[in-house]
């Protein structure tokens, strides 16, 4: 039996531009989805625990490919096992085992479909443990690379390298197309999240994102403005400039609303945020509903937040720099 753990992430700058090429900086949080695999003659038996932040308990525990016994809502139990179906896959792949059958179990502490890279976490984690079970010793970059496939498959193809590479490699990265790295000498950064209890859908954002550049030249401008916030951003990060970094932040998260990505109550925890003396504060991920990420080095913006109407968990989840590894 193997238990390996990935970490979530935020987005420091870049998201929905990175999917047009334009660069993006995820970092790495400490927050992590743990995942044991021990193989079994055949087939897939999954369980999924606690894959949600406060208590929300989804009990899935059924045959991967077909109908699962569950309590809570199908959809999201369906995503967590396509995601869990195309994983294994890619570590039967690596291992040249296509028949290794495997009992999987998931507990995170990363909520689903809230922008800070739950899927690409237990992903990472089923490609990492997997293989490791069947004897196979995969790197980080390797796993990053499977788990990017995943995510390409899953997400019709609607799905950047950044949030699976991030998971993999841990720290603050920079991903533009295919050219991926670390992020050298960040070892601290002082995120707080606020999370309003829902999920965006990523397909349906990522979409109207497309239809409006398609549609406006001032919308691709747009794109591109976040493309440059990013190259400052990266610059700002380096130098330590934690003041500028949360100029930029605000900068992002104004573009990220322009493109209709944002929603009233991500905006009410980014106000909130700001007004409780947050550096700077933005949307993570796909928007929608999810999470907004603060810098903030005291409490103040943690406290506000939690007493922020629409923000359902507000915590503190620094930068992690390590990434996928063997419990
Ligand atoms: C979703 O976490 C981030 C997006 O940029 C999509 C992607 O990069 O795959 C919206």
């Amino acid at each position: 039996m193997v238990t390996a753990s990935a970490p979530g992430k935020v987005y420091l700058f870049g998201e929905h531009a990175v999917v047009y090429g334009e660069p993006a900086v995820p970092c790495a949080i400490e927050r992590r989805a743990r995942v044991t695999v021990e193989e079994r003659d055949e087939g897939l038996r999954v369980h999924l625990d606690d894959l949600t932040l406060d208590g929300f308990t989804i009990e899935y525990s059924g045959d991967a490919t077909g109908r699962p016994d569950v309590n809570v809502s199908e959809s999201l139990v369906e995503a967590g096992v396509g995601y869990i179906n195309e994983a294994v896959e890619q570590a039967r792949d690596a291992a040249d085992a296509p028949d290794a059958g495997f009992e999987i179990s998931v507990e995170s502490s990363i909520p689903l479909g809230a922008g800070i890279g739950s899927s690409a976490a237990v992903v990472v984690g089923v490609i990492k443990a997997a293989t490791a079970e069947l004897g196979i010793e995969i790197d980080a970059r390797e796993v990053a690379e499977r788990a990017y496939r995943v995510e390409h498959t899953v997400q019709d193809g609607e799905a950047s390298r950044a949030d699976t590479f991030c998971s993999a490699m841990g720290g603050a990265v920079r991903v533009e197309g295919d050219d991926c790295r670390r992020i050298e000498g960040v070892d601290t950064l002082p995120f707080v999240i606020g999370y309003d209890g829902g999920a965006g859908d990523t397909g349906a954002l990522v979409a109207g994102v497309r239809q409006l550049r398609s549609e406006y030249d001032f919308a691709a401008d747009t794109v591109e403005a976040v493309g440059d916030i990013v190259r400052e951003g990266e610059r700002a990060l380096q130098a330590g400039d934690l003041s500028e970094l949360g100029e930029l932040m605000d900068f992002n998260h104004g573009l990220l609303s322009a493109l209709g990505v944002s929603s009233r109550s991500l905006d009410g925890m980014v106000w909130a945020a700001r007004d409780a003396g947050a550096l700077g504060a933005k949307l993570t991920g796909a928007g929608g509903n999810g999470c907004v990420v603060a810098l903030d080095e005291t409490d103040a913006t943690e406290t506000a937040l939690s007493y922020t109407p629409g923000c359902e968990n507000a915590f503190r989840a620094a930068l992690d720099t390590e990434g996928v590894r063997i419990e």
